[in-house]
Formats: C-alpha cells, sequence, structure tokens
C-alpha cells in the first residue's frame, strides 16, 4: 500500500460500551486517522456524539483525530471541537453560508481544515474554495448511518475534484466516506482518493478490527 494512503476508520460502529479497547485495537491495526462521525439530528436525521467523546478519545490515542461535523452552524462548535483534541476538523458545504470564515477559524484554532460534500452536490461547488482547504471529503453515502451501500457515481466526482486540485496545482487529501470496503478501496484510489474512511468494513468484519484494517490494506496495491 503506498505511503500517502490513509484508512481512517469511524467509530461510529465502534462498540460504545467498550471504546476504550476498540480504540487499542485501531492503534493496533496499524490505523492512520481515527474518524470521529458527529451528528446533529438536523443536518442529518440521527444524532451521536460530541466533544465530550472527542476528548475521552484523545485521551487514550496518539492518533489524528479526524472530526467529522454533520451539523448545521457548524462555526458555532470548532473552537469547542478544537479543544477536545481535534486534529482535524471537516464541515459540510450544504451547511454554512460562510464557509470561507469557517476555514480559517479551523485553522485560527490549529487544526487541519476540511470541507465536504453530500452525494448530490457537485464537484465544481468546491472550485472557490480548493485553495485554502487542507482536504475534501467526497460522500460516497447519504451521510447520516453507517453501513450503506455506496453509490458508484461518485467515482466520477472524485476524478473530477482530482483534475480540479491538478489543475489549480494544490496539494490537498481527497477523502471519501462511506460504504468503503475492501472490494471497492482500491477504486477509490483509482479514482484519486488518498484517504478511506471505514467504518462498518473495519468494526463489522469476521476477523475483528485488525482483520478490517487488514483487509482495506490488502486490496490496495
Ligand atoms: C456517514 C458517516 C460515515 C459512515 C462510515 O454519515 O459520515 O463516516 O458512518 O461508515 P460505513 O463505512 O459503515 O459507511
Ligand atoms: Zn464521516
Amino acid at each position: 500500500m503506498p505511503a500517502s494512503i490513509k484508512i481512517a476508520p469511524s467509530i461510529l460502529s465502534a462498540d460504545f460500551t467498550r471504546l476504550g479497547d476498540d480504540i487499542r485495537a485501531l492503534e493496533a491495526a496499524r490505523a492512520d486517522w481515527i474518524h470521529i462521525d458527529v451528528m446533529d439530528g438536523r443536518f442529518v436525521p440521527n444524532i451521536t456524539m460530541g466533544p465530550l467523546i472527542v476528548a475521552a478519545v484523545k485521551r487514550i490515542t496518539t492518533l489524528p483525530l479526524d472530526v467529522h461535523l454533520m451539523i448545521v452552524q457548524p462555526d458555532a462548535h470548532i473552537v469547542a471541537f478544537a479543544d477536545a483534541g481535534a486534529d482535524r476538523i471537516t464541515v459540510h458545504l450544504e451547511a454554512d453560508t460562510n464557509l470561507h470564515r469557517t476555514i480559517s477559524a479551523i485553522r485560527e484554532a490549529g487544526c487541519s481544515a476540511g470541507v465536504a460534500v453530500n452525494p448530490h452536490t457537485p464537484a465544481i461547488a468546491l472550485e472557490a474554495i480548493l485553495p485554502y482547504v487542507d482536504m475534501v471529503t467526497v460522500m460516497t453515502v447519504n451521510p447520516g448511518f453507517g453501513g450503506q451501500a455506496l453509490i458508484a457515481g461518485m467515482w466520477e466526482k472524485v476524478r473530477a475534484l482530482r483534475r480540479m486540485t491538478d489543475v489549480l496545482g494544490v496539494h490537498i487529501d481527497i477523502q471519501v466516506d462511506g460504504g468503503i470496503n475492501a472490494d471497492n478501496a482500491q477504486m477509490a484510489v483509482n479514482a484519486g482518493a488518498n484517504v478511506l474512511v471505514a467504518g462498518s468494513s473495519v468494526f463489522k468484519h469476521p476477523d475483528g478490527i485488525a482483520g478490517g484494517v487488514e483487509a482495506l490494506r490488502d486490496a490496495l496495491i
């Protein structure tokens, strides 16, 4: 697996009665980042976790915490998540009317800044913000729940974004999030993604968390 590819397991599918054990298993499996899905019941139908969980995870790991905010008005919560220990904060383009200001706030708080787009948002909507972010996230499912099937039409969006970053000469991560497993991981990388978020394919793998991370890694040439 090339070194520039990062595997970011999403703890949305972890066992929350033993979250510490699952985090330690991710470390042992040499996951690259820990992806934390924050949902508010407004931007998406589901409600999950907040800064309290980010702070708890931070206490037991040195892995970078990749916090994905699926919340309305994310600008109001940047400092809380940065203070809780987020290393990277991603907000949704569809949830923010002053995206450039929010991106600046994320960086001022000392974090890497990302922008995510839902499946219906075209790549071109990201063009003006690309020079200001560290990462873009292409949602390969409609956000809200783990365990959904990937929407194959999203590969073309990843390809379009990689072409745009090449033309602009900006070096940013392209993350794919939702329905990623060992059968499609290489397709994501071929399209131009270099950060793979995976929830159920890691945590529900028959060989456990280590088996799930290893299966993704083995699927990549
Ligand atoms: C979807 C979340 C994803 C998702 C990943 O709303 O942002 O991170 O839970 O889980 P799987 O890999 O199960 O789709
Ligand atoms: Zn996510």
